[in-house]
């Protein structure tokens, strides 16, 4: 008789963001009470279907919320200074909170230079240069939304992190990178051991495998395996690649025979990525409605 392996917990982000964005919902009613209605913008370049999709998802979910949310379209041909200009715009308008430049842009602009535009206190992405590095020096600073989206998800399932070793697979700037720092500092949700891997390191499943937690942030689909975790440990699948619609993940389903508590296929990391989005500009809005 073969016995198959008990599968993993499973770790969906829906709940996490439902909590997430209660508590925004609340703080936003008491700001339009007070006569200031958070605003996150959002600027799309060209007609990529799978871009439009993710803003109508974010303005429908504004709407929920009690938020506006302006959008600016411009035409596949923009240039990179008439890009700009559509951000200081918005940097430029006292009613809008936060800026959201929707990616991928097409090719010929640069989206690096776009996000350096951006005013740092309307970087709900928390990806201007300017809060990354108050992030790495720990400094109050909108954090990048996926990695706090995962630290909300760890702590919401009661997974401990203090003290434990992560081992996150990817040093991206949106996820990895920023992941590693935020995971270990010293707070009562953090306050890990974090190691990092990436190409440099060819023999970085020996890593994984000692990881209480292993955080995939690579982008290559299926590249984490069941050889890769340590049996009981907890997965969490941050990277992944889209062909057109369809999503494929860093880690391979087979994990789940493995990990002790992994998040779902889909509808794991997306949706607290979203509700952080939320929260940073509700933050945003409440600073600049006190004059910070
Ligand atoms: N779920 C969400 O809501 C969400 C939100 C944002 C981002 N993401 C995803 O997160 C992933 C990471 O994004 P990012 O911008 O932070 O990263 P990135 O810039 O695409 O970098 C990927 C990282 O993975 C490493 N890597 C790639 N192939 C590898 C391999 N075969 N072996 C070992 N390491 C490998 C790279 O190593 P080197 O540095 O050595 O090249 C690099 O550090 C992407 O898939 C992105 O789509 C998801």
């Amino acid at each position: 008789m073969t016995i198959s392996p008990s599968p993993a917990r499973l770790l969906p982000g829906a709940p996490v963001a439902e909590a997430v964005l209660a508590s925004v919902t609340a703080r936003a009613r008491v700001l339009r009470e007070r006569g200031t209605v958070p605003s996150l913008a959002t600027i799309l370049v060209g007609d990529d279907d799978a871009s439009a999709g993710y803003i109508r998802i974010k303005q429908r979910r504004a709407a929920a919320l009690g938020f506006r949310s302006p959008h600016v379209h411009l035409p596949a041909d923009t240039t990179q200074q008439q890009l700009h200009d559509a951000i200081r715009a918005l940097n430029d308008d006292p009613d809008v909170h936060g800026v959201l430049v929707q990616h991928p842009l097409p090719a010929h602009l640069d989206h690096g230079a776009a996000l350096e535009i951006v005013a740092p206190d309307k970087d709900v992405d928390g990806m201007h240069p300017v809060n990354l590095g108050r992030l790495a020096a720990g400094l109050p600073a909108p954090t990048p939304c996926t990695p706090a989206g995962i630290e909300a998800l760890l702590d919401h399932y009661d997974i401990p992190v203090r003290g434990r070793h992560v081992v996150v697979l990817g040093r991206g700037a949106t996820l990895g990178r920023p992941l590693s720092i935020l995971l270990s500092q010293k707070r009562e949700t953090a306050d890990a051991a974090v190691t990092v891997v990436h190409t440099g390191v060819p023999d970085w499943g020996a890593h994984t495998r000692a990881a209480d937690i292993l955080v995939a942030a690579a982008g290559v689909p299926g590249i984490v395996r069941p050889e890769h975790v340590r049996p009981g440990g907890v997965v969490i699948g941050g990277g992944v690649r889209y062909d057109g619609r369809r999503l494929l993940p860093d880690v391979d389903e087979s994990c789940a025979g493995t990990a002790g508590a992994i998040t779902p296929r889909v509808g794991g990391v997306g949706p607290t990525t979203v509700a952080m989005l939320f929260r940073n500009t509700i933050d945003a809005a409440e600073a600049m409605a006190a004059g910070a």
